[in-house]
């Protein structure tokens, strides 16, 4: 598959590994498990025994080691077999491959490519997630597409109006793609596709959140960063506040292939209002939750039509299409560096929320 490789892919939260729990996850197409030690490193191996190629998550965790449930072998957290039932001699080939995995706001992050190149200071800054200001719905969806489908549909946000009308989509009289996105680009992976949408209808989410169901202005701006992670950074306020008063929601998107047509959605809604209101983390929680389950019906679908037809998607690109092909070219040319030149590492843009409160309609409305 064309993946990115050397380049931190998010494999879990970091609250999956609580309790000695082991977490076992098909990552880039390849079987990993997951621990932590009782000192508190965290490990990451591939969850296959050398001896007969028996999962090792199918064994049992044995103190901070896993042992192979066919033969007792048992790996410690770098990987090395330290025991074999039967015999003293261990051969070198006797062991696990490790990946480097690093824990940063409050996720997993895992390295699949050379060990050599992983240097977590090229963690993206996705503090968000876990910051004293801003507080987070968080959930997980596993979702049968192709990941460079479902990071398609998360920077063409014009199918909010059809897709999402019970959450956050306009109807089609106010419908998303009327309003013209701004799209630039940063970098080598960084792109942001800016859209205002002044005084419009409040869709039933926004409106349950203002606790106001007039009309509000609204912004939402769809960032990607090559390879894998999106944000959606939205902003909602009542036509009659000011823009600095807004609500604002930085929905992290983050995606991680399982297999060519198989993706990890981990995700989080983190917002900047009502910090403690533990009655609305929940009811953000079932709506974002609700909205991700309609996507992933129609990116499954989408897979399924693409698989049968056998051609590439858009077949005919509208203008909704410009980010999700600009986010497509950069990736591609990312990987065809990383195939060409074996030296070749990619430095990716570390913040990648300078977007600035909606200042045109701030402007429109000073003018009025
Ligand atoms: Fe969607």
């Amino acid at each position: 598959m064309n993946w990115l490789k050397n380049a931190w892919y998010v494999a879990a939260f970091a609250n999956e590994l609580d309790g000695a729990r082991v977490v076992a996850r098909k990552l880039l197409g390849t079987a990993v498990v997951m621990l932590r030690h009782s000192d508190g490193r965290i490990a990451a191996l591939e969850d296959t025994c050398p001896h007969r190629l028996m999962p090792l998550s199918a064994g049992r965790r044995v103190g901070d080691e896993l042992q192979c449930g066919y033969h007792g072998m048992r790996f410690d957290v770098n990987g090395a077999c330290t025991l074999a039932p039967g015999q003293t001699h261990i051969p070198p080939k006797a062991c696990v491959r490790s990946f480097p995995l690093v824990q940063r706001h409050g996720l997993l992050w895992i390295w699949m490519g050379s060990q050599d190149r992983a240097d977590a200071r090229l963690i993206p800054d996705i503090r968000w997630n876990e910051h004293p200001e801003w507080t987070s719905s968080r959930g997980y969806h596993h979702v049968e597409v192709d990941f460079q489908l479902a990071i398609d549909n998360l920077m063409d946000l014009g199918h909010e109006s059809w897709v999402h009308l019970r959450t956050i989509g306009q109807g089609e009289e106010e419908c998303i793609p009327n309003y013209p996105v701004k799209v630039t680009v940063r970098g080598e992976g960084l792109i942001h596709a800016h859209r205002e949408m002044p005084n419009i209808e409040a869709p039933p989410f926004f409106a349950m959140i203002l606790n106001h169901s007039g009309r509000i202005d609204r912004w939402q701006t769809a960032v990607s960063l090559s390879p894998s992670i999106c944000m959606t950074d939205v902003g909602i306020y009542p036509v009659d506040t000011a823009p600095e008063e807004a609500f604002r929601g930085h929905v992290l998107h983050l995606l991680t292939p399982e297999s060519a047509t198989t993706t990890h959605y981990f995700w989080a809604f983190a917002r900047n209002k009502r910090l403690v209101d533990e009655e609305l983390t929940q009811a953000v929680y079932q709506a974002v939750s609700q909205t991700f389950d309609e996507d992933a019906v129609i990116l499954k679908m989408q897979q399924s039509q693409v698989e049968k037809y056998g051609a590439a998607v858009p077949r005919v690109a509208m203008r909704v299409d410009e980010a999700p092909i600009r986010t497509r070219r950069l990736l591609e040319a990312l990987v065809k560096r990383e195939t060409e030149d074996p030296g070749f590492i990619y430095r990716p843009e570390l913040m990648i929320d300078d977007t600035t409160p909606p200042l045109a309609m701030a402007q429109a409305r000073g003018a009025q």
